[in-house]
């Protein structure tokens, strides 16, 4: 009985461990030079094409930012600057990027949810 759950629990968390790898947060590390202009600044807004808040992304869950960059690649999201950023990226640089925005400072203590 004990041994069974023993077993059982070993199994989810190894299911939640690769799950939570899927991308790799130190390749994202270095991938991130191209956002950190906008999304490294806390509060940060920018001026051109006009002025606009930009979303602080330290922190946020993987599994949102790689869907949103996902539609900003798709068109499903519609904002200029986004979709020409995400229209370079591979899936797996998004999965990186979001490995590492999800571990990032700004809200580490709260990544683990
Ligand atoms: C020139 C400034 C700029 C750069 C560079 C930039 N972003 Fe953004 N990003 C924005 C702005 C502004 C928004 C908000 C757009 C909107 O309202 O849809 C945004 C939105 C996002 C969102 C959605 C956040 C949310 O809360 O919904 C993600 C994810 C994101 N960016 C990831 C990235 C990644 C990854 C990179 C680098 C590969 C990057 N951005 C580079 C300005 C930038």
């Amino acid at each position: 009985m004990t041994r069974t759950r023993l077993i059982l629990a070993a199994v989810a968390a190894a299911l939640a461990t690769s799950a939570h790898a899927a991308g790799d947060p130190a390749a994202g590390r270095q991938k991130n030079f191209q956002c950190m202009g906008c999304h490294g600044i806390a509060g940060w807004k920018t001026a051109f094409p006009e002025v606009y808040h930009v979303p602080k992304l330290g922190g946020q869950h993987a599994g949102y930012i790689v869907a949103a960059l996902r539609q900003y690649k798709s068109g499903e999201r519609d904002h200029a600057t986004m979709r020409s950023i995400a229209a370079d990226l591979s899936d797996k640089d998004m999965e990186d990027l979001a490995a590492y925005y999800s571990q990032a400072a700004g809200g580490s203590a709260a990544a683990g949810k």
